[in-house]
């Protein structure tokens, strides 16, 4: 286990709840020897900084599964991979004046695959107010305005992911993680990131305990499979779930849609298998 963090890695193209751009180095450090790494699956990709830590150390020959169950998250790395001009110059084309209309179009249009759908969402997360994703009991997108933000910056950053993105190796899919582990197959060169919103997260209230006990599950089965995982993880039932797995305390300065809360760190869990 264990890697050196001298690797230039992309930053994510936006901020997310929970994104882990901040632990990258924490979650280097925990990660197997990628060398016999021959899937890489994250069924709980959200801003995709693992994942873009995962590719950087990955062999040539590592296959790569990445799903969520945001499917306008989904909408923006597939128009990314296909799309990526169209949806910069959605990007460039939005004014911030227009911020709150273009938050109604699209919420109006969650459901839309579309250039359009991702520009908007790309630009609507790094408009806001604090910068991040936060959607109502509705899923409907609802931070406040923020301040107008540097496009360039964005669109490079959207560039430099489309180019990752267009690498056959790469599968991307709106799922749920229960559907989307009962689809896959698994050996002993598999392994497994899992970020699921946590047990006390603020921001998670569709992700209920019955979700954290079938990922206990799916872990517990995973190990008998000889398949490798680690997790991140908090509150206090996770020790119970996975005490028959190697946990440890980490204390982490959480932030809210993107902005680090100066007051606010956390107790969280480093959970593995290996
Ligand atoms: C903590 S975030 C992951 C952050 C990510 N590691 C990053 O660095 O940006 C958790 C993610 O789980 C997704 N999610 C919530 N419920 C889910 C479910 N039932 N199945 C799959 N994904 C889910 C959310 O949309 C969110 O993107």
């Amino acid at each position: 286990m264990s890697v050196t963090l001298n690797l230039e890695i992309p930053s994510s193209l936006v901020k997310w709840h929970g994104g882990k751009i901040r632990q990258i180095k924490k979650i280097g450090e925990r990660f197997p020897d990628f060398k016999n790494v021959e899937t890489y699956i994250e069924p709980f990709v959200g801003a995709g900084s693992v994942f873009l830590l995962a590719y950087q150390l990955a062999p040539s020959n590592t296959h790569f599964i990445l799903s969520d169950n945001n499917a306008s998250l989904i909408n923006c790395y597939k128009q990314a991979r296909d799309n990526c001009s169209q949806v910069c110059e959605v990007i460039q084309e939005l004014q911030h004046d227009d911020y709150y209309q273009i938050r109604s179009q699209f919420n109006e249009n969650l459901n839309e695959e579309s250039p359009l759908q991702a520009g908007r969402m790309i630009w609507l997360i790094t408009s806001c107010f604090g910068g991040g994703w936060r959607c109502n009991k509705k899923g409907h997108f609802n931070f406040s305005q923020g301040w107008s933000f540097n496009k360039e910056s964005t669109i490079q950053r959207l560039q430099r992911l489309h180019e990752i993105l267009v690498d056959d190796r790469i599968e991307i899919t709106h799922s749920c993680f229960h559907k989307q582990l009962l689809e896959q197959s698994f050996d002993e060169r598999t392994f497994l990131f899992f970020d699921p919103p946590y047990m006390q997260g603020a921001y998670s209230p569709g992700f209920s305990k019955d979700h954290h006990r079938c990922l206990a599950d799916w872990c517990d089965h995973l190990h008998t499979l000889g398949v490798q995982w680690l997790q991140s993880n908090a509150g206090d039932e996770v020790k119970d779930l996975y005490k028959n797995f190697i946990i440890e305390e980490d204390y982490i300065q959480r932030t809210c849609g993107g902005t680090v809360e100066r007051n606010n760190i956390a107790k969280e869990y480093w959970i593995r298998n290996y």
